[in-house]
């Protein structure tokens, strides 16, 4: 009985459940942004109110490369609309470090997500992107991995066209790309392959700025600063016995350079930090030999991990995961076959950029379009204040050289007070800032996220007055630890454009979007631990002869990006790969030579652990 109007309309709806009416239409498993909407997370708090998306984007189909993004939209709309993109380094780890441990809106603790008060989508759409493909979520076929920066650049813009070709309410908005440690090679390709888009595209992005935290950036002058960082925070003695091993390090690390010029990874400045971890300290614990976390020197580790088990949130961000519930929450595509790993070692030996030059000759002419934020957290080792300080002294940018603005006058350190009490200093000159954040690690906003919040929202312009730096809950009410940071009236790190946008803003504030939704807590750990054993016996064939060819040639890592497997004959399968890694202290901890996994919290963390290149992580 139905019309024939209603017959169709009824086709209609049904065929709108499968097809994307998008003129980029080509194929019907074509996704579109409803596709990547993320309903609820397990999890999750109840009260929860804001969108996310997330998903993979394929870059190549030659190469079945596909990387994966988290988008979580502002809980307040300021007067500007404002994305920022976040990257984690590596190369080849997981920007899941930033949405879970750092500037993202939830941290996770036992299978649960806890809201994050500094999470930086207060005022700021966020997009995390685990790059380049490989790494996190995204994936790759294995002979396809990168190897060079402006490659990666490439694939990331085909990745912002496609990206802003489904959500293009965000393609208006100001993009400021943020990330840390090895995104410092990263953000600057990814800026200038931008610039060069925007001069040839009618549709420009708006490119406003740069934050890199912790950046490997220079490595002519930040190799050298491992010694000066360890004789200035006191973990090696001059002319110590210790000291004097260094010393002569120096001199060859020195030399490579002389001879090398501006390599981003060079095997005997490595090994000065090699040497710091191994020599630096002489104390055993629970007899365990005892270093410094690269990462973070108030802390001390087992040998030879010196920080790979850390941050601690990592033994519970691995497993939530790899939970089958998150996974499909996420939209992670079933050809993703492996579990997440927070660093990809196929990636990092794959990724060793021979042939690009290094990030800092990018960011002269990028100063000249735009803000660039350099911080550091002052308790690094990997990629330390000293040698960011010392790239900047050194670095020629807008008509002078670092911060001496003109003959014996140098840009003011101003005092950055958060709440009363001292967060750090900064300095600014002809678009660059360099903020030095007291009592933090290499991963900044996991250490003081309220000041990391309040850093972001200072730089890229948040209207401070009657709303910024009083953060919100989810509920859209003032939180009970919030308060205004004592912002300097001319502090240089606000915008000037600020108080004439102040009307515009009142009225849109508070304009929090609502999800509603019944949040599931479905507690899967035992299963996915089940789950997460029997992917192991399913790979534990092929794993077995290739762990114990590995040679243990004690620890090479990288910048908690390099976190990786020193594995230099990238000749094993990704699968290989993922059972090599110790990927998390707790869930599947592999005990060398045996292929064990241990479930559970024994930490039976011996010194055959497997041998790591560092990785600049964050
Ligand atoms: C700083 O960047 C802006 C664009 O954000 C540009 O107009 C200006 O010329 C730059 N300043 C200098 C000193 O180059
Ligand atoms: C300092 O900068 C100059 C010019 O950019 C460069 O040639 C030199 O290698 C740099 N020195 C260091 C130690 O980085
Ligand atoms: C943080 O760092 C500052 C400056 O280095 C220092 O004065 C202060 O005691 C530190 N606070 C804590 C809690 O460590
Ligand atoms: C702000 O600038 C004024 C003059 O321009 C100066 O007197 C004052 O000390 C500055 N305040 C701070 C906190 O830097």
């Amino acid at each position: 009985m139905p019309s024939t109007t209603s017959y169709w309309k009824a086709i209609l709806r049904v065929s709108s459940l499968f097809l994307c009416f998008s003129p980029s239409l080509v194929w019907a498993a074509e996704k579109c942004a409803k596709d990547y909407y993320i309903r609820s997370l397990p999890g999750e708090p109840a009260d929860t109110a804001f969108k996310m998306h997330s998903g993979h984007i394929e870059v190549d189909a030659n190469t079945n490369a596909n990387l994966f993004f988290w988008h979580v939209t502002n809980r307040h709309i300021d007067a500007r609309q404002r994305t920022v993109i976040w990257l984690n380094g590596g190369p080849g780890c997981s920007s899941m470090d930033g949405a879970l441990m750092e500037v993202g809106p939830y941290r996770v603790k036992d299978g649960k997500l806890l809201y994050n008060e500094g999470s930086w989508h207060e005022f700021a759409n966020l997009l995390f992107v685990d790059n380049p493909v490989g790494t996190g979520f995204s994936y790759v076929n294995s002979n396809a991995y990168l190897h060079e920066l402006p490659e990666m650049a490439k694939q990331f813009i085909t990745f912002l066209e496609m990206f802003f070709g489904l959500f293009p309410e965000y393609e208006k908005d100001e993009i400021w790309i943020a990330g840390e440690s090895y995104a410092g090679q990263h953000i600057p390709y990814i800026a200038k392959a931008i610039t060069e888009r925007n001069r040839i595209n009618a549709q420009k992005w708006n490119l406003a700025g740069l934050l890199i935290g912790n950046g490997w950036i220079d490595p002519k002058t930040q190799y050298p600063a491992y010694l000066d960082f360890a004789y200035h925070a006191g973990l090696v003695q001059r002319n110590s016995e210790v000291g004097k091993r260094l010393d002569a390090q120096q001199a060859t690390c020195l030399a490579h350079l002389q001879q090398y010029g501006n390599l981003i990874e060079d095997t005997s400045c490595e090994e000065i930090l090699q040497l710091i971890l191994r020599l630096s300290l002489d104390e055993e614990k629970e007899g365990h030999k005892q270093c410094y976390n690269m990462y973070d020197v108030r802390l001390k580790e087992n040998y030879p991990s010196c920080g790979m088990a850390w941050p601690p949130d990592l033994q519970y961000v691995t497993p939530y995961l790899r939970q089958p519930d998150v996974v499909k929450a996420l939209h992670v595509n079933p050809d993703k076959l492996t579990g997440w790993e927070e660093c990809s070692g196929a990636v990092s030996s794959s990724f060793r950029a021979r042939n690009s030059k290094s990030s800092i000759e990018l960011l002269p002419d990028l100063l000249k379009d735009m803000k660039i934020m350099l911080f550091s957290g002052d308790q690094d080792l990997i990629c330390n204040h000293i040698g960011t300080e010392n790239m900047i002294k050194n670095m020629t940018w807008n008509g002078a050289t670092g911060f001496e603005t003109s003959p014996g006058v140098w840009a003011p350190r101003s005092e950055w007070v958060y709440q009363g009490n001292p967060a750090g200093y900064y300095q600014t000159a002809r678009n660059l800032t360099y903020v030095l954040v007291y009592n933090s690690s290499h991963m900044v906003p996991f250490d003081v996220p309220m000041q990391s919040l309040d850093m972001l929202d200072r730089f890229v312009g948040v209207s401070k007055e009657g709303l910024g730096h009083i953060p919100m809950k989810p509920s859209g009410k003032q939180s009970s630890t919030a308060g205004s940071g004592s912002i300097p009236a001319n502090s240089t790190l606000s915008d000037e454009e600020e108080k004439a946008e102040q009307e515009k803003l009142e009225k849109e504030r508070w304009k929090a979007y609502y999800r509603s939704g019944e949040i599931v807590l479905v507690i899967v750990v035992i299963a996915a631990g089940i789950w997460g054993y029997w992917v192991w016996k399913q790979r534990r064939g092929t794993a077995d002869g290739h762990t114990n060819g590995i040679a243990y040639t004690g620890l090479s890592q990288g910048k908690r990006s390099r976190r990786v497997a020193d594995i230099e004959d990238a000749d094993f399968e990704e699968s290989e790969l993922d059972d090599l890694h110790v990927a998390s202290p707790v869930f599947d901890r592999e005990t060398a030579g045996e292929g064990r996994y241990s479930i559970g919290g024994d930490s039976d963390e011996s010194e055959s652990e497997l041998p790591k290149r560092f990785e600049k992580r964050s």
